[in-house]
């Protein structure tokens, strides 16, 4: 294992509107696994590593956007595993000192190949990714963000460290394969509450999807997603767009619990999780949030808006 999950724990906040409506909140501190292989990266990187070992191939091949925290991650992680990288950029424009996501990637000892966006429209595409494997070859192809069933079947793992009962767990989701991971691994009674980053996402065909074409049954398709509540209006205008509010909303939660929360995924659940909690919607429940990690991606949001969010 190149990564341990142990410091991920299980840390329970204390503040006085929680013990006024009897909810027991905990957050899975996922954010603790690494710094740059933190959250949901190890998760989703865990298996799909394992396989680029077990093929005995030279190593792995990805894609990902200009401040993408899953290359990153790739990188770190093969350069632990003593094996090599390439990153597909979207963007032919970038160079590799375009910025600081893109210099930690060279510095890990990923090879980035820079393509333009019409180019990287293709990375789902059987022909592309075939001239990938001419390109590179004896690399093994992970897609963007980890979205695999491997990324899946790593992220299933996070709920057998969670070893208490729960009512709810909350979660960020982009491509979803950290909610589908976490859906398999759900007791019967609970239910999964995600919160899409994106804006006019359909979470729950996108969910079908992945699990489908994962696990092949239509009917246990239905059942699990029947355990899902989608929070379609938290992405606060979309991917990568945060507000004022959003941003003091971190301020004011780090410096009450001194966890770090991102602008792009975490904060976005957590505001969510208070504004259902004012409602009145979680009373008397046991909450869990799986931290998904993203503090890496909040130092340009910081640097750009001239603020520190972690005081
Ligand atoms: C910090 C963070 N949280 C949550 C997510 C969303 O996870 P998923 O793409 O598995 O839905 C991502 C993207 O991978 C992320 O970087």
């Amino acid at each position: 294992m190149l990564y341990s999950t142990e410091n991920s724990i299980l840390q329970e906040i204390i503040l006085d509107n929680l013990n006024e409506r009897n909810i027991q909140l905990f957050i899975k501190r996922d954010d603790l696994i690494d710094p740059f292989v933190s959250g949901n990266k190890w998760r989703k990187l865990k298996f799909n590593v394992e396989q680029t070992l077990s093929q005995k191939k030279e190593g792995v091949l990805t894609f990902g956007g200009a401040f993408s925290n899953h290359l990153v991650a790739t990188a770190a992680a093969c350069k632990q595993a003593g094996i090599k990288s390439v990153g597909i950029v979207r963007g032919d424009e970038l160079t590799s000192d375009s910025n600081e996501t893109l210099r930690k990637c060279v510095e890990f000892g990923m090879d980035l190949e820079f393509v333009s966006r019409s180019k990287y429209d293709l990375r789902y595409d059987r022909i592309y990714k075939e001239e990938l494997n001419i390109q590179f070859p004896n690399y093994y192809q992970v897609p963007e963000g980890g979205a695999n069933f491997y990324g899946m079947m790593g992220c299933q793992e996070i709920l057998s460290e969670i070893p208490i009962d729960y009512d709810s767990i909350f979660v960020a989701q982009g491509t979803t394969t950290t909610s589908c991971g976490l859906l398999l691994g759900m007791k019967e009674e609970s239910s999964l509450r995600v919160v899409p980053v994106l804006k006019n996402y359909d979470s729950i065909s996108e969910m079908r999807q992945l699990l489908n074409y994962s696990i092949f049954d239509e009917e246990l398709t239905d059942d699990l997603v029947k355990k899902v509540v989608v929070h379609s209006e938290s992405h606060f205008g979309g991917y990568a767009k945060y507000t004022k509010e959003l941003l003091t909303f971190i301020q004011d939660f780090y410096a009450k619990t001194q966890v770090p929360l991102d602008p792009i995924y975490t904060g976005k659940v957590m505001i969510t999780i208070f504004e259902e909690i004012e409602k009145g919607n979680l009373d008397n429940q046991k909450i869990v949030f799986i931290h998904t990690g993203g503090i890496q991606g909040a130092k340009a949001i910081q640097e750009k808006e001239g603020i520190k969010l972690y005081v």
